[in-house]
C-alpha cells in the first residue's frame, strides 16, 4: 500500500491549485451574489483537460486516473463549489454513463465534444415524485415509428440550462418497476424538450440546476443508451462515481472553510494574544483537520475502484466517502463559522458561503440517508 500521489497526481493537485488560488477565488464571491454561470471558469477548465480527464485520448480525454479527477475536483471546489459540481456533474453524471454503456457511434458522436468541454453535459434521473426512489420516474418513452418519444418533467439537474446534451431515465414498459426504465442521450434544440423552472438555491448558487420538460419530444430509435430496461442500472452505477466527485467537492469546501479558519485564528487577538493560542480553538482545529484528512482518504480509495471489477465494494466505498466527506463538511464549516465569530456570520468572509455551499453535498446524489442504506446492505451482504 502506497499512500503518496504520484508525480503525475502530486503535479496535477499543484496545476489546478494554482489556478483555484489565481482565478477561481477571487471570483466566487462575485458569482455567489449574481447566481450568473461562471462560462469564463469552464472555458479555462476545458484548456486544462478537466472536462473530460478521465476518459481516454481516443475520445479527445485527458485519459488520467480517478484519483486524478478526485484531485481536480477537490482543488477546484476549494477555490469555488459552484464551479466543482459543474465539473463533477460533467464528467461523472453525463461523460460516464455514455463511456460505460454507449456504442461505439453514441461515443464518436457525443463523448468526444463532451470531453473537451466544447459541449456541457447533464444528467436526469430526479422527477418530482421521484427522488431518493430513483425508481418511481414517471417520465415515458413509447417507440413509435422508428423514434422515441418522451413526455415527463425531471428536476433539479445540474447543469440543466447550459447543457447541450442531456441523459435521462424514462419507463419504457409500465408495470414492472425499476426494470422497465431505460436511458436516453437527448441533444438540446429536439423540439419538444425545454429548460423549465431555474432553482434559487440556498448555495452553489452559480451553478444550474433547473428543470428539463419533455413535451412529445422525438429522439432517433438509436439515442437509446444501453439495452432496454437497463436504464436503472445504469443510473446507479453512474450515481457511483458520481457520489465520489462529491465527496471530492466537499472535501475542497471543508479544506477552504479551515485554510479561512486557521489564517483567522492566528491573526485575530482577544485576552491580549491570538485565539489560536486558546485550547477551546485549537480543539476544532484539530478534529476539523483530521476530519478532512479521513474523508480524503475514503475519496482516494473510492476512487481508486471506479471501472475495476469490484463493484459492490466500489459502490460501498462511494457511499462511505460520499456520507463521512458531506458530514466532514457540514460539521467544519460549522466550526469555521464559530472561529470566526460575527465575522463568520456576515458576508465579508468566506466562511458563511461555504456553510452553505456545504449543505447540499448531504442532499444531492443521494441524501445521507441513502448512503446510509446502501452501505448497510452492502454490509449486511458481506456476512
Ligand atoms: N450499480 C449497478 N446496479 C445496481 C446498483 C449499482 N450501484 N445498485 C443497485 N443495482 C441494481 C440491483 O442489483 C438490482 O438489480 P436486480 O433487479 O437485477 O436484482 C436493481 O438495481 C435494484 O436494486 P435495489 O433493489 O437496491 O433498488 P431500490 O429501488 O431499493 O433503490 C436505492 C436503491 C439505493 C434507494 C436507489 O434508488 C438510490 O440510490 N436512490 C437515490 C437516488 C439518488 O441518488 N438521486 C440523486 C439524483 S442525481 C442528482 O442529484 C443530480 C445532480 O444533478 C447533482
Amino acid at each position: 500500500m502506497d499512500f503518496n500521489l504520484t508525480d503525475e497526481q502530486q503535479m496535477l493537485r499543484e496545476t489546478v491549485r494554482q489556478f483555484a488560488e489565481n482565478e477561481l477565488k477571487p471570483k466566487a464571491e462575485h458569482y455567489d451574489r449574481t447566481h450568473e454561470f461562471p462560462m469564463e471558469h469552464v472555458k479555462k477548465l476545458r484548456e486544462m483537460g478537466i472536462m473530460g480527464i478521465v476518459y481516454p485520448e481516443e475520445y479527445n480525454g485527458a485519459g488520467m486516473d480517478y484519483v486524478s479527477y478526485a484531485i481536480a475536483v477537490e482543488e477546484v471546489s476549494r477555490g469555488d463549489a459552484s464551479t466543482g459540481v459543474i465539473v463533477s456533474a460533467h464528467n461523472s453524471l453525463c461523460l460516464s454513463p455514455i463511456y460505460y454503456f454507449g456504442s461505439e457511434q453514441q461515443k464518436k458522436t457525443y463523448l468526444s465534444r463532451l470531453t473537451t468541454g466544447e459541449w456541457i453535459g447533464c444528467f436526469g434521473i430526479t422527477e418530482p415524485e421521484a427522488g431518493s426512489d430513483a425508481g418511481g420516474t414517471k417520465t415515458t418513452a413509447v417507440l413509435k415509428n422508428g423514434s422515441w418519444v418522451l413526455n415527463g418533467t425531471k428536476n433539479f439537474i445540474t447543469n440543466g440550462g447550459v447543457s447541450q446534451i442531456a441523459v435521462v431515465t424514462a419507463v419504457t414498459d409500465k408495470g414492472i418497476g425499476h426494470k422497465g426504465l431505460s436511458f436516453f442521450i437527448i441533444e438540446k434544440g429536439t423540439p419538444g424538450f425545454s429548460v423549465g423552472k431555474t432553482e434559487d438555491k440556498l448555495g452553489i448558487c452559480a451553478s444550474s440546476t433547473t428543470e428539463l420538460v419533455f413535451d412529445n419530444c422525438a429522439i432517433p430509435e438509436g439515442n437509446m443508451l444501453g439495452k432496454r430496461g437497463d436504464g436503472f442500472k445504469i443510473a446507479m452505477h453512474t450515481l457511483d462515481g458520481g457520489r465520489v466527485g462529491i465527496a471530492a467537492q466537499a472535501v475542497g469546501i471543508a479544506q477552504a472553510a479551515l485554510d479561512t479558519a486557521v489564517v483567522y485564528a492566528k491573526d485575530r487577538n482577544q485576552f491580549g494574544k491570538p485565539i489560536a493560542d486558546f485550547q477551546a480553538i485549537q480543539w476544532m482545529i484539530a478534529d476539523m483537520a483530521t476530519e478532512i484528512e479521513a474523508s480524503r482518504l475514503l475519496v482516494y480509495k473510492a476512487a481508486s475502484l471506479i471501472g475495476t471489477a469490484e463493484r459492490q465494494r466500489y459502490s460501498k466505498f462511494a457511499a462511505m466517502a460520499k456520507l463521512f466527506a458531506s458530514e466532514t463538511s457540514h460539521r467544519v464549516t460549522h466550526k469555521a463559522i464559530q472561529i470566526l465569530g460575527g465575522y463568520g456570520y456576515v458576508k465579508d468572509y468566506p466562511v458563511e458561503r461555504f456553510y452553505r455551499d456545504a449543505r447540499v453535498t448531504e442532499i444531492y446524489e443521494g441524501t445521507s440517508e441513502i448512503q446510509r442504506l446502501v452501505i448497510a446492505s452492502n454490509v449486511l451482504r458481506e456476512y
